[in-house]
């Protein structure tokens, strides 16, 4: 079998996400998070971790596998980040295989979908600090399915920058910069 772990844990965003980012049903995706999530796969991909970041109502929940020498110094390090707080290991256990194989770090956001599925396991909302053990493996088996949308974010973002009008490139390009008040 392989020397594998799967670690999971809770934290509080200390940015503030209160401008419905970030918020249940919301779509759209918190630079710091899409900064994080940048971070994270540049960073995993070479070691070999890998895992699921869940981001709502201010909460992360994040998913790492792969080998204790590596998970384990990982996760002092994100423990320490200036970004979140209150930082509580759910579990963490040896496993046989990976859930988010081929993923350095999967993105899940807490759309409606991913309610309905708390739901049916009797969680009324997105509370992460509360969920049980044997519903959290449920849980991050079926959320392998869900969509990432933060790669439909980073190619939405990709694609704005090809379209934009020539007149702002002009302008970026040629223009002296003017302070942004
Ligand atoms: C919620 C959260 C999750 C993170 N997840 C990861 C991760 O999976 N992998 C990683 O390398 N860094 C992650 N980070 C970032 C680390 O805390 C740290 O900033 C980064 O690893 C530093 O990389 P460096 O040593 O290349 O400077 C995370 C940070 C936060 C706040």
């Amino acid at each position: 079998m392989a020397n594998l772990i799967r670690l999971t844990y809770v934290s509080k965003a200390t940015f503030d996400c209160s401008l419905g980012e970030g918020s249940v049903g919301s779509d759209e995706l918190v630079q710091e998070v899409q900064d994080i999530l940048a971070e994270a796969r540049k960073n995993n991909q070479k070691s070999q971790v890998s895992g699921a970041l869940f981001f709502g109502e201010g909460y992360f929940f994040q998913c790492l596998e792969g080998k204790p020498s590596l998970v384990l110094p990982l996760v002092e390090k994100i423990k320490t980040d200036p970004r979140h707080e209150g930082f509580k290991i759910s579990y963490q256990k040896a496993v046989p295989r990976r859930y988010f194989s081929g993923w350095s770090m999967k993105y899940v956001p807490v759309t409606p979908d991913v309610i309905n599925l708390m739901k049916s396991r009797g969680y009324p909302e997105f509370d992460p600090v509360n969920f049980h053990e044997s519903d959290i493996n449920e849980m991050f088996e079926m959320f392998t399915k869900v969509d990432d949308t933060s790669l439909l974010n980073e190619r939405l973002r990709e694609y704005s920058s090809i379209i934009k009008p020539w007149w702002q490139r002009f302008g970026e390009l040629f223009l002296p910069r003017t302070r942004q008040i």
